[in-house]
C-alpha cells in the first residue's frame, strides 16, 4: 500500500508533509514525492527513487515553499520503481495528484487519453488521474466538478488528494474502496491514507466513505456524497501525545485504557473497510495476492497477543474454513515444524519487539511460508518492517504494562484479516458485508458495557481475599477465559486459572469448593445447554460463580451466582466484547489489593530478551 499526505496549512506546508511521509514509511517504499502551491502560484515538485530520506535531502538543497501540498510514498505496482514513475503525477503544469490503489480500467483510460492527444510521461495508472481531470478544466468546469467526474470514469480501488495551482489554498480528495482521512489540526487540514501519520498534526480526524469528495481549505471541510449531495461526516477526536502520556482523569494507565476501547477500535478499523468489503490492500501492496494463495494460517505471538490468535482459529476455520495453527512463540521457535504449501505466517504483537515472537518470524522467513504478516500497535517496530505485509492495530500508545486495548483492537484487526481473506475465497458478498456491519457495531458495545463497571467493582470485592480464581468458557469464549485468567493473576497477583468448562469434571472439580470464585462467560450461543450443566455441578459443590451472561439466558443473581448483564453481542464477535469486563474485574481486584496496577512486579511492557 502507498502513502498519501496532503495539507492546506496557514504556512508553508512542505515540513509536514516530509514528516507525514515519515510517518507512513513504516513498511519500506521504493520512491517519493511531494508538490507544492509556490506563493506565485506555481507548482513545483520534487520526486525520486529510493527512502523517504533521499527526498528529504533532495527537497532540502531546493527551496519548497507553499500552504497548500500533498506528498506520497509509492510502492511500484504500475511501472518500475523510478523518478519518472513516483508521485505527485501533473497534467498540464497544474493539476497535481497523489493516488493509492489500481485503476482497473487504466489501458482503456490510456487508450483514450493518447488519442486525445495528452502527453502521458509515466507507466503508471494514477497519472491517467491528472489527465482526467485537466481535460474536465479545460472544458471549463472547476476543480471540485473535475475532481467529482472522476468516480464515473473510474473503474477499481482509488484514494485521491488534489491540488490545482490556479486554486491555492484549496485540497481536492476523494476515495473508493481504498482509505483516506481528513485530519483536523491547529496548523492546517491534512488528508492520509492512515490516521497514524496524522497523530501529530491533528486533533480530530474524519473518515471519507465511499465515493464521498471532499473540498478542503485550512479551515473548512466540505464532503459531497456519491451522488453530488451535501454529507455531513462526524469527526472523530484523535488524542494528542500530552493526553496519551497523562493519565487524564483516570487514577492509572490501564483504567485510562480499558475505557479508551471504543476510541481505539473505532479508529483500527474505520480506514480499513467500507461498508461492504475490508481493504486487502490496507494490509500491503500484494495482499490481494498472497490471501489468493493462502491455504492455511501459522499463527505465532506470547501473552495477550496469543490469546487473541486462539480466538481468531474459530473464525478462521468457522468461517471462511481456512485452517488455523496458534502457537506460543517460545515453543514455536524450537520446533521442527511441518510447514504445508500456501501457508501464511502471522505474527501478532502488541509492542512488535518481543524476544520469541521476532525471533519466531525471522525463523519462519527462511522456511518457506508463502508469505509473513505482522497485526501490531508500533509502526516503527521490528516485527513491522520485517514482516511482507502488516496491518497496524491504530489502540494508540498503551502504557500500562497490562494489555488490553491492543487485545480488542487485535481482535478486530484478525476479524477484518479473516473477512479479506475470506473474499479472496469466495465468501458469500451478503455474508461479507452482514460480518462487517457487525464489526462497525462493536465499538458501540464497548461503550455499552464500559457501564458496568460500578457494578464489576462491586463484584471484585468478593476477589480481595481470595487466593485462587479460575476461569471458564466453551468454544470461542475459552481463549478470552484464558485472557481473563492472565489479566487477574498479572495484576492482582491472585492465582487464576482457565478452563474449557467442559474439562472440569476431568480434574480441576477436585479443587471447587466456596473459598474458590469461578468467573464463567456464558453467552446465549450454542454452547449455553452444556454452560449450564456446568455451572450446576460447580454450585452443587459450594462454589460461588461471578457470571457474564445475557438477559437471554434466563439467568440471574441468586445464592452462589453474581450475574454480570452483557448486551446481546453476534456469537463469534462476543469474545471481543466479553474480555472488557474482565479487564475491570482484574483491574478493581488489584485496586482492592493495592497492587500498583501499571507495573506490576516481575514484568516488562515489551519483552524483548528471551
Ligand atoms: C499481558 C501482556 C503480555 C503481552 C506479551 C506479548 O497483559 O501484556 O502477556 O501480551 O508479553 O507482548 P506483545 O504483544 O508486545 O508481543
Amino acid at each position: 500500500m502507498c502513502g498519501i499526505i496532503g495539507a492546506v496549512g496557514t504556512q508553508n506546508v512542505s515540513g509536514l508533509l516530509l514528516q507525514g511521509l515519515k510517518r507512513l514509511e513504516y513498511r519500506g517504499y521504493d520512491s517519493a514525492g511531494i508538490a507544492v502551491i509556490s506563493p506565485n502560484q506555481q507548482l513545483q515538485r520534487i520526486r525520486t527513487a529510493g527512502k523517504v530520506q533521499v527526498l528529504i535531502d533532495e527537497v532540502g538543497k531546493n527551496s519548497l515553499d507553499g500552504n497548500t501540498g500533498i506528498a506520497h510514498t509509492r510502492w511500484a505496482t504500475h511501472g518500475r520503481p523510478s523518478e519518472n514513475n513516483a508521485h505527485p503525477h501533473t497534467a498540464g503544469d497544474a493539476i497535481a495528484i497523489v493516488h493509492n490503489g489500481i485503476i482497473e480500467n487504466h489501458e482503456s483510460l490510456r487508450h483514450r487519453l493518447l488519442s486525445e492527444g495528452c502527453h502521458i510521461t509515466s507507466d503508471t495508472d494514477s497519472e491517467l488521474i491528472a489527465h482526467l481531470i485537466h481535460q474536465k478544466i479545460r472544458q471549463g468546469v472547476d476543480t471540485l466538478t473535475a475532481v467529482r467526474s472522476l468516480i464515473q470514469q473510474l473503474k477499481g480501488a482509488y484514494a485521491i488528494g488534489v491540488i490545482n495551482k490556479d486554486e491555492p489554498g484549496r485540497l481536492f480528495a476523494t476515495r473508493f474502496s481504498s482509505p483516506l482521512v481528513i485530519g483536523l489540526g491547529e496548523e492546517g487540514t491534512f488528508i492520509s491514507s492512515d490516521t497514524l501519520a496524522l497523530r501529530p498534526v491533528a486533533t480530530q480526524v474524519i473518515y471519507l466513505e465511499d465515493g464521498d469528495v471532499a473540498d478542503i481549505t485550512s479551515d473548512t471541510v466540505t464532503i459531497y456524497g456519491i451522488n453530488g449531495e451535501k454529507v455531513n461526516r462526524p469527526s472523530h477526536k484523535i488524542p494528542s501525545n500530552h493526553e496519551i502520556a497523562s493519565k487524564g482523569k483516570y487514577p492509572h494507565y490501564m483504567l485510562k485504557e480499558i475505557f479508551e476501547q471504543p476510541d481505539a477500535m473505532s479508529r483500527t478499523i474505520q480506514s480499513r473497510m467500507t461498508t461492504h468489503q475490508v481493504m486487502a490492500e490496507a494490509f500491503g501492496v500484494n495482499a490481494a495476492d498472497i490471501f489468493r494463495r493462502t491455504k492455511r494460517i501459522q499463527i505465532i505471538a506470547c501473552g495477550t497477543s496469543y490469546h487473541a490468535g486462539l480466538v481468531s482459529k474459530y473464525w478462521f476455520e468457522e468461517i471462511i474454513r481456512i485452517p488455523c495453527e496458534v502457537e506460543i512463540a517460545s515453543e514455536y521457535r524450537y520446533r521442527n515444524h511441518i510447514i504445508e504449501p500456501g501457508t501464511l505466517f502471522i505474527t501478532l504483537s502488541q509492542s512488535g519487539e518481543t524476544a520469541d515472537t521476532l525471533a519466531g518470524l525471522r525463523l519462519a522467513k527462511t522456511s518457506g511460508y508463502l508469505a509473513t504478516l505482522s497485526i501490531c500497535n508500533v509502526a516503527e517496530s521490528s516485527l513491522v518492517r520485517e514482516s511482507d505485509l502488516v496491518l497496524l492495530i491504530d489502540a494508540g500508545f498503551e502504557i500500562g504494562v497490562a494489555s488490553t486495548k491492543s487485545f480488542t483492537c487485535q481482535l478486530e484487526a484478525l476479524f477484518m484479516l479473516m473477512i479479506a481473506l475470506g473474499h479472496a475465497h469466495a465468501l458469500d458478498a451478503l455474508k461479507e458485508t452482514d460480518m462487517i456491519r457487525e464489526l462497525r457495531a462493536m465499538p458501540g458495545y464497548a461503550e455499552e458495557v464500559l457501564k458496568l463497571n460500578a457494578a464489576i467493582q462491586k463484584i471484585a470485592k468478593g476477589l480481595e481475599h481470595k487466593q485462587n480464581c479460575f476461569f471458564i468458557g466453551r468454544g470461542i469464549q475459552f481463549p478470552v477465559a484464558m485472557e481473563g485468567a492472565l489479566k487477574l493473576k498479572e495484576i492482582s497477583y491472585i492465582h487464576a486459572e482457565a478452563f474449557p468448562a467442559g474439562e472440569l469434571k476431568h480434574g480441576p472439580i477436585a479443587l471447587i469448593d466456596n473459598s474458590i470464585p469461578i468467573v464463567a462467560l456464558a453467552p446465549n450461543d450454542d454452547m449455553i445447554g452444556k454452560m449450564k450443566s456446568s455451572l450446576e455441578e460447580i454450585l452443587s459443590r459450594g462454589g460461588n460463580i461471578v457470571l457474564l451472561t445475557t438477559g437471554q439466558t434466563g439467568m440471574e443473581n441468586r445464592d452462589g451466582i453474581s450475574v454480570i448483564h452483557m448486551p446481546h453481542v453476534p456469537k463469534l464477535l462476543a469474545p471481543i466484547i466479553y474480555a472488557i469486563p474482565l479487564q475491570l474485574l482484574a483491574y478493581h481486584a488489584a485496586v482492592l489489593k493495592g497492587a500498583d496496577i501499571d507495573q506490576p512486579r516481575n514484568l516488562a511492557k515489551s519483552v524483548t530478551v528471551e
